[in-house]
């Protein structure tokens, strides 16, 4: 018997368990012993039924996503699922946690399925850059109709125990602690009541009553919408369509061959590489995983503005009360009134109720002083990015909170160490970078200064999960990681336009890219004033920094979004950017007078410059160690600025590109507009002159 799968008998039940931590996924090992066990099970005279229950913090929770890529070994999953189906006592299959993707698929396979109330099930493939390969679309229909199928399936959402009941994915939901202990009463009632072996693949009901619904053209339609640039998705509908048009037996090897096509697709790797890296974040190099945590019970937050009502309110979701400190009355009602009109819009979407908002806000306490910070466990400061006033902050900080608190800013670009210097307590200071809007994005970039204590770094990565983030952890350097590359991928979309780009040309390429939203439509959203107040200080210390069109821009008043024209112009209650023929007399008038001869730029070299220029800093960043793995600038820029998961992130995306092109690229840019930043990376020579990639480092 294998270790992974076990066979005994209880009574007159056959218990096959599944016991191969941390989620009992379908590995080689596991696919072998179920098929063994089932064998036993067969043969065991005794027993008249089957019951499959899995140990541990789930039922199986899909195939097991690191053979992918690999040859495959027998037997498939297919093949197991269906001799599950075909054995000659009823199966039973007993689920708690998640029963996702090829979990769900053998459980489908199995005659009858009762689940804890708890647990949630789903066919998760989709956002691996799959779909379900081992019956899933061919089985899920002919329980829960199309349009349920499509949805789960298309979206890769988990539906909870109850709603798969009510979807019939499900035949019986109980209450309790112990699964073993239902799914064995659901088997012996099975017995006494001598149900039948009932085979999915025989239903045909619900594909009948679907049969001529339109839903296939919609379900479509709207992904043209929503998953415009993806792959696998739309396949996902064929699959599932072709349980309609094909015998069970033609739609199983219909869906056999888009799995495949879906399984050799790059967007598939790109989507495994990002699964697997948002994972490997939380793993930093050298932070020992016992590293003890510091308990966070309340927080307090310095700034009631954008940022910081957004930040206070991804504490409050998750039950943490908040201090939110302001300079002035009115800019805390302004703030506490944002917060709560955040709330209320949610309540509307019906994601939340409105006894929830109460909940949340009642945990938001205002506050005009300092002393009331005296009792919290970590202090977010966010105001606006101003050196001298992070530091006279974080003095009075110092003054007023307990030992032991952590002092962190949510600066996106400042000296950590230099915040920390106004402090008696450096070990304590951290940076926590949120992205906005704060309580929307998923990352959070933890900036450890030079003295800030081991247990910090844990904690503050412990805390992104608690509150739903990504965590990762960076180092101190101007722009930390992400907005290092930002402002050199700013600079360049910049310089094309200066080239002879128009700005709308450079955001239509990078979102076609996948990008959610381009350069400039950024800049536009982000205010142009903000560009413009750096680069007016920077210029005022002496600094050479070249005149620019967007300068001209904020001068006119257009700041952007807030007066309905930057970049781009915005009609009343609209954001979406229309080009502005007025901005493109600006920036040919801007060309003409610094004699700047303007070429045409084809959308190729576009791509290259934005991303090339982005690679090579993010090997700089790797060098001087800011970002540990390339996969910490990968999820940073996945999570924080929208990079296409399914291009795996911009490290990844070089690899797969080849980084002997990157960086013929990278040479010629250099040779071509000069400038420290196409100097090409140490770091990527060597790496090309290895033979090598980043995901080899
Ligand atoms: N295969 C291999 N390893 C897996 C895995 C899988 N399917 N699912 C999770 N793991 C690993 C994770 O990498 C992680 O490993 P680590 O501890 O070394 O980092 C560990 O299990 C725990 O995972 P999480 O940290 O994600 O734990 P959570 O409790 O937060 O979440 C989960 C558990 C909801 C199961 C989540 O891991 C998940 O969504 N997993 C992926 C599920 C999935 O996509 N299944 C479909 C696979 S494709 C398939 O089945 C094809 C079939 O149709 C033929």
């Amino acid at each position: 018997m294998s270790e992974v799968v076990s066979y005994a008998r209880e009574g007159q039940v056959g218990v096959i368990t599944v016991n191969y931590p941390p989620v009992n996924a379908l590995s080689h090992a596991v696919r072998s012993g179920l098929l063994d066990a089932l064998r036993q099970g067969q043969t065991d005279d005794e027993a008249k039924a089957l019951l499959l229950v899995c140990k541990g913090r789930t039922f199986v929770a899909g195939a097991d996503i690191r053979e992918f890529g690999k040859p495959m070994q027998e037997p498939g999953l297919p093949s197991v699922i269906d001799a599950f189906e075909n054995s000659q006592k009823p199966v039973i299959a007993a689920l708690h946690g998640t029963a996702l993707g090829g979990g769900l698929e053998l459980a489908l396979g199995c005659h009858y399925r009762v689940a804890l109330s708890t647990a949630q099930v789903g066919l998760p493939e989709v956002k691996l850059g799959l779909l379900p390969g081992a019956g899933g679309t061919q089985r899920l229909p002919r329980l829960s109709g199309t349009q349920k199928a499509l949805e789960m399936i298309t979206t890769g959402n988990f539906v909870s125990a109850d709603e798969a009941r009510e979807y019939g994915i499900v035949d019986a939901t109980e209450e309790g602690s112990s699964i073993a202990t239902i799914g064995r009463a659901y088997a012996e009632k099975a017995i006494n009541e001598s149900w039948p072996t009932r085979r999915v693949r025989d239903l045909t009901d619900k594909l009948e009553a679907d049969k001529n619904s339109g839903v296939f053209d919609e379900f479509r339609a709207n992904l043209q919408k929503r998953a415009r640039n993806l792959f696998s998705p739309f396949k996902c509908v064929d699959a599932v369509e072709a349980a309609f048009k094909l015998s069970f037996e033609d739609g199983l090897q219909r869906e056999r061959e888009l799995f495949m096509e879906c399984m050799e697709s790059p967007q598939r790797a790109g989507l495994v590489h990002a699964f697997f890296a948002e994972r490997g974040v939380s793993k930093v190099p050298g932070l020992s995983p016992d590293t003890p945590i510091r308990d966070i019970n309340r927080v307090g937050i310095i700034g009631a503005g954008t940022m910081g009502g957004g930040i206070a309110m991804n504490f409050a979701n998750v039950g943490i009360p908040v201090r939110l400190l302001e300079a002035k009355q009115d800019a805390l009602d302004r703030g506490l009134a944002v917060i709560r009109r955040n709330y209320e819009n949610t309540a509307k979407k019906g994601r939340i109720t409105t006894a929830q908002v109460e909940e949340r806000m009642a945990l938001i306490e205002p506050t005009l002083n300092y002393s009331d910070l005296g009792d919290v466990d970590l202090v977010i400061e966010a105001v606006f990015e101003d050196m001298g006033i992070k530091k006279q902050i974080f003095g009075q900080l110092d003054k007023v909170c307990k030992p032991g608190a952590i002092l962190a800013s949510n600066t996106s670009t400042l000296d950590i160490d230099e915040i920390a210097s106004a402090t008696q307590r450096p070990q304590d200071v951290v940076g926590m970078h949120f992205f906005s809007p704060a309580n929307v994005m998923k990352l959070l970039e933890n900036v450890r200064g030079e003295k800030t204590a081991d247990d910090v770094k844990a904690t503050v990565m412990a805390l992104a999960k608690r509150i739903k983030k990504v965590g990762v952890l960076v180092g101190n350097c101007y722009g930390f990681v992400g907005n290092r590359m930002l402002h050199r991928r700013g600079a360049e979309a910049m310089e094309l336009v200066n080239d002879g780009a128009t700005p709308q040309q450079v955001d239509k390429v990078l979102t076609d890219f996948g990008f959610p939203m381009g350069q400039f439509a950024m800049s536009d959203l982000a205010g142009i004033d903000v560009g413009y107040r750096i680069r007016q200080e920077r210029r005022k210390a002496g600094e050479d920094i070249p005149p620019s069109w967007a300068d001209k821009l904020a001068e006119q008043g257009r700041l952007g979004q807030k007066t309905q024209a930057g970049i781009y112009r915005y009609e009343e209650g609209s954001r979406k950017p229309i080009p502005d023929p007025e901005v493109d007399a600006l920036i040919n008038a801007f060309r003409q007078e610094q004699g700047i001869a303007s070429r045409e730029i084809s959308d190729q070299e576009i791509l290259e410059r934005c991303l090339y220029v982005m690679i090579n800093e993010g090997a700089k960043i790797l060098e001087g160690g800011v970002a540990a793995r390339p996969l910490d600038i990968d999820i940073t820029w996945i999570y924080g600025y929208g990079f296409p998961a399914y291009r795996g992130g911009p490290m990844f995306w070089a690899d797969q590109e080849g980084l002997d092109k990157v960086l013929a690229g990278i040479r010629q840019f250099h040779e071509r507009l000069g400038g420290e930043q196409w100097q090409p990376a140490a770091l990527l020579e060597r790496l090309v002159k290895e033979g090598k990639r980043f995901g080899d480092l």
